[in-house]
C-alpha cells in the first residue's frame, strides 16, 4: 500500500484567516471552498484545518465546547460535508485537529463539573486537587505564562496547562478516553483521511503531581509519560477498523528533544507520524541544521515516519526568522527547498506560499493571544503569523473579506504579498511539482561532503540537496547532476542563500 502519509505536502488552513465569504471579517468554510483552486495549483495533497469547532475562541478554537460539530461562525455540519466533497473531487486530503488534552471551560462535561461537588464524577473527568492552603496544588506552570492551576468558588483548583479557559482532562478516567474514541469515529464516519493531533504528548499527567523545579524546559511530570502508548494504540486500532484503502493517519504535535521517545510513539500499531519541530527551532547555520537533521536521522533509519515544518500558527514566519527583508525572504526560500527535499511529509503554512513575514507591529488593542493577555504584555504573542491573508492588493482587506476590517488588522504592505503575480509562489509551484519526480519516497537522508562548513548537501535516491547558507558562492560537482529546481536565479556556482536540486537520473 501506498501510505499517502508519508511522502505528502499538506497545507495548513487557519480558517478564521484564511478566506471569509459571509463578509464579518472572520474566514470561513465557504471561503476555502472558494479557495481550493489556490490549493490544488500550489501542488499539495491534502490540507489541515485547525480546529474549526464550536468554541469560545480564547484560543482560537483549540477550547473546544462541543467536539462534534462546527463553530457557526465558520459554517455547518453540511457546509463542513461540501468541502470534504469538493477537497475529495480536487485530490486533497483532508486532517482535522484533534484536542484530547483540553476543552474549552464552556464544554457540558466541564460546566457540570463546575456545579458539582468536590469528588464527584463530574470533577473526575478533569483534574481538580485541593491547593496548598492559599497556593495552588503544585509549582506546575502554563505554556501561556503564570501557574497552571484556577481556582473554583468552593475552593478547589483545575489544572490548565495552558488557558484557564482550557481545562485538562483526566486521561486516568475510562470515560474521556470513550468519549474521545466516538469523537475521532464521528469525523471518520463523515469522511475525514485523519487527525493532527494537539499536545498528545500531555494527556497523561504524573500519578502523585509532584512538584517540578522549573529547571528543564520540559515538565517531565506533564510530558511523555508511559500511558500515553495505550492512548495511540487504541487511536490506531480505531482507525484500522475501517476501509484499509483510506489510510486513515495521525500525526501527533510532539515537542520533544528525546528521539527515543518521539519514534516510541511512531511504531506501527501507535502514531503513523509526528512533527519533528527541532528544524525550526534552528537559527539559519548550515552546522546547526545538519545538527538537527543527524538527530532525525536515527528515527528515519528505524522506519519511522517524520512530518517536517517551518512555519505554523505557532510560530513566527520564516522570513522574519531568518533575519527579514529581502535576505530573510531569500533564506525562507531557501529553507523551504531544503524541507521539501527531506524524506517525509512537508507541511506549509498558510501564506508561506506567499513569502509573508511575522506582523510585528500590530497595535496592542488588537492582540488577542492568551499568550500575549497571560504575560501581561511581555510575551507579544503568536498573532502576528495569524493575521488574515492577502488574495489581492486592493485594500482594505486585500480580497480576504468584504468586511471593511478583519478580526486581527492587515498592515498597509500587506497588498505587496498578495497571491496574484507572487514570485515566492512560483518557487513554491515549481518545487513542489519538481518534488514529486526528483525525490523517492522514505529514506534517510545521506548527507555528502562539501568542503565547507556553510555550504549542506544530501542525497536521496539519483536526486541532490544543496544549500549554500552563507559565504562565497559554491561550485557544484559536475557528478551531482544537472539542477531541477532553484530557490533563486542560478546561472553558475550556487550563491549564498540558495537551495538547488540536482539530478543525475
Ligand atoms: C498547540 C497549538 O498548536 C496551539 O495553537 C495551542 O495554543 C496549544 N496547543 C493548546 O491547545
Amino acid at each position: 500500500m501506498r501510505q499517502w502519509w508519508r511522502d505528502a505536502v499538506i497545507y495548513q488552513v487557519y480558517l478564521r484567516s484564511f478566506a471569509d465569504s459571509t463578509g464579518d471579517g472572520i474566514g470561513d468554510l465557504g471561503g476555502l471552498r472558494r479557495k481550493l483552486r489556490h490549493l490544488v495549483d500550489l501542488g499539495v495533497d491534502g490540507l489541515w484545518l485547525n480546529p474549526c469547532y464550536p468554541s469560545p475562541q480564547h484560543d482560537h478554537g483549540y477550547d473546544v465546547a462541543d467536539y462534534r460539530d462546527i463553530e457557526p461562525a465558520y459554517g455547518n455540519l453540511d457546509e463542513h460535508a461540501r468541502l470534504l466533497d469538493e477537497a475529495h473531487d480536487a485530490g486533497l486530503r483532508v486532517l482535522m485537529d484533534l484536542v484530547p488534552n483540553h476543552c474549552s471551560t464552556d464544554h457540558p462535561w466541564f460546566q457540570a463539573a463546575l456545579k458539582a461537588a468536590p469528588g464527584s464524577p463530574e470533577r473526575e473527568r478533569f483534574l481538580f486537587r485541593e491547593g496548598n492552603g492559599d497556593l495552588p496544588p503544585n509549582s506546575w506552570k502554563s505554556s501561556f505564562g503564570g501557574p497552571a492551576w484556577t481556582r473554583v468558588p468552593d475552593g478547589q483548583w483545575y489544572l490548565n496547562l495552558f488557558d484557564s479557559s482550557q481545562a485538562d482532562f483526566n486521561w486516568r478516567n475510562p470515560e474521556v478516553a470513550e468519549m474521545f474514541d466516538d469523537v475521532v469515529r464521528f469525523w471518520f464516519d463523515r469522511g475525514i483521511d485523519g487527525f493532527r493531533i494537539d499536545v498528545p504528548d500531555s494527556m497523561i499527567k504524573q500519578k502523585d503531581f509532584r512538584d517540578h523545579d522549573g529547571s528543564r524546559r520540559v515538565n517531565p511530570y506533564t510530558h511523555g509519560q508511559p500511558e500515553l502508548h495505550d492512548i495511540y494504540r487504541r487511536w490506531r486500532r480505531i482507525a484500522e477498523s475501517y476501509d484499509q484503502t483510506r489510510e486513515l493517519s495521525f500525526v501527533g504535535e510532539i515537542w520533544t528533544g528525546d528521539m527515543d521517545h518521539l519514534a516510541a510513539s511512531l511504531t506501527d500499531d501507535e502514531l503513523h507520524q509526528a512533527f519533528y519541530f527541532d528544524l525550526l527551532l534552528q537559527p539559519w547555520d548550515a552546522t546547526d541544521v545538519r545538527r538537527s537533521l543527524e538527530n532525525a536521522n536515527g528515527v528515519l533509519r528505524a522506519g519511522r515516519s517524520l512530518a517536517w515544518v517551518l512555519n505554523n500558527h505557532d510560530v513566527w514566519r520564516t522570513p522574519s526568522r531568518y533575519g527579514g527583508g529581502e535576505l530573510g525572504l531569500r533564506r525562507a526560500h531557501a529553507a523551504a527547498l531544503l524541507m521539501l527535499a527531506l524524506p517525509g511529509t512537508a507541511y506549509v503554512y498558510q501564506g508561506e506560499e506567499l513569502g509573508l513575514p511575522e506582523v510585528v507591529d500590530l497595535p496592542d488593542q488588537a492582540r488577542q493571544d492568551p499568550r500575549w493577555i497571560r504575560s501581561g504584555g511581555t510575551d507579544l504573542g503568536r498573532d502576528g503569523c495569524r493575521v488574515p491573508l492577502p488574495w489581492t492588493p486592493d485594500p482594505p482587506t486585500f480580497g480576504f473579506s468584504t468586511a471593511k476590517s478583519s478580526w486581527l488588522p492587515q498592515p498597509d504592505w500587506f497588498g505587496a504579498y498578495a497571491a496574484a503575480g507572487n514570485p515566492t509562489l512560483r518557487i513554491y509551484r515549481a518545487a513542489l511539482a519538481a518534488r514529486r519526480t526528483v525525490f523517492p519516497a522514505g529514506g534517510e537522508i545521506a548527507f555528502l561532503e562539501t568542503g565547507r562548513d556553510d555550504v549542506l548537501a544530501f542525497r536521496r535516491g539519483n536526486a541532490v540537496s544543496v544549500t549554500v547558507f552563507g559565504g562565497d558562492a559554491y561550485e557544484l560537482p559536475a557528478e551531482w547532476g544537472s539542477v531541477v529546481a532553484a530557490s533563486a536565479e542560478v546561472t553558475g556556482a550556487v550563491p549564498a542563500a540558495t537551495t538547488v536540486w540536482l539530478s543525475a537520473a
